[in-house]
């Protein structure tokens, strides 16, 4: 470096590089205290990679000097959660629905641990927070006061547990006939019962369609033998909607109506005794009991 030239208008030395003949390059290095941080981190990536970095040749991992893992802290703290909630599970196990009913803090255990559940496993047909937002989809609301197979804490246990129509040995099931499909009932007939469904609910049907419909209802089809005389279902045979709460499992429109008589509906509800515990199932149902729509 025995070149030394100053620009003489900026006061600065040059490189020496010239363009041109005489457009000079000013010498402006990095500022010292840039050119630490630039060292320093260096420096400390390399101590990083060696203490944690998992390095590959191939399909070997090299070993580290830590054992440390950000995913085995993870399992750490999820071991440790499980630890810790261990007792109140097995609490959980033995406990009766009457005993949870009873004991405040187990059932706010279990309403805690049932909303966990409740998303990991139920969300995708139920919705966040147990509140059916797919309307008319076949998947039910569980915060509304209408129930297919009762809403009490032990229906609700039961309905987790077996499933409906889940082939389980014991599931919970009851068949919607397909009336127009298997020709028990005809175009014109379908759609006067489809218009005396709606008038349990406030629909407009009157005069003579109204008396067809309410004799296929209560006659020819006996439609009353499941949905009840009066729409609203019948205790002993669950599983039929009540038809006169304006509230539709399947669509409360005309031609949804006619859909569900003319092909019937076959609802579908995985059983979760295979895939949950008795602990969780109690703490699943009693989130659901909770969301206030349990009787
Ligand atoms: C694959 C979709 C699906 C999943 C997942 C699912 N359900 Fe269901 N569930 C349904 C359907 C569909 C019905 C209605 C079946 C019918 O038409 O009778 C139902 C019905 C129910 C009922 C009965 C409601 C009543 O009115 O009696 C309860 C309670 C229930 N589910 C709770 C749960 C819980 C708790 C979970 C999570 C552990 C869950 N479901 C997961 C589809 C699902
Ligand atoms: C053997 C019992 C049974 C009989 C008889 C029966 N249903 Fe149903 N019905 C059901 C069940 C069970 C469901 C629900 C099926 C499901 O959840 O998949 C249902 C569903 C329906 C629905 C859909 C309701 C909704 O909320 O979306 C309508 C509408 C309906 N039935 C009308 C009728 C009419 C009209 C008749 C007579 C022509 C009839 N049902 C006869 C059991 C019955």
């Amino acid at each position: 470096m025995e070149h030394k030239e100053i620009d003489h208008i900026t006061g600065t030395e040059t490189t020496g590089h010239a363009w041109d003949g005489d457009l000079k390059e000013l010498n402006t290095p990095l500022p010292i205290w840039w050119l630490w941080v630039l060292w320093i981190t260096i420096v400390w990536a390399i101590g990083y990679s060696v203490v944690y970095q998992h390095w590959f040749i191939g399909n070997k991992v090299l070993p580290t000097m830590s054992e440390w893992t950000s995913r085995g802290d993870v399992h750490n703290a999820l071991d440790a959660a499980k630890a810790a909630m261990a007792p109140q599970f097995a609490k959980l196990e033995k406990a009766s629905l009457d005993d949870l009913r009873s004991d405040a803090a187990l059932s706010k255990f279990a309403v805690k641990a049932g909303k966990a559940v409740y998303g990991d496993n139920c969300v995708a047909c139920h919705g966040t927070g147990a509140n059916g937002v797919f309307p008319g989809s076949g998947y039910p609301n569980l915060t509304d006061q209408d129930w297919l197979y009762g809403g009490k804490l032990e229906d609700i246990v039961e309905t987790v547990r077996v499933g409906i129509r889940s082939g389980h040995d014991e599931e919970r099931t009851n068949t919607m006939a397909a009336y127009g499909d298997d020709e028990t009932l005809n175009a014109e007939q379908i759609k006067n019962v489809s218009g005396y469904v709606l008038s349990l609910s406030g629909g407009s049907l009157k005069g003579a369609d109204l008396v067809k419909g309410k004799q296929i209802y209560l006659e020819e089809a006996a439609c009353n033998a499941c949905h009840g005389d009066d729409g609203k279902g019948v205790t002993e045979i669950p599983g039929a909607p009540n038809l006169a709460d304006k509230i539709w499992l399947f669509g409360g429109s005309a031609e949804k109506i006619v859909y569900s008589i003319t092909h019937g509906r076959k609802g579908e509800m995985p059983a979760w005794d295979a895939r949950l515990t008795p602990a969780q199932i109690k703490a699943v149902a009693v989130y659901v009991h909770s969301r206030g729509g349990g009787q």
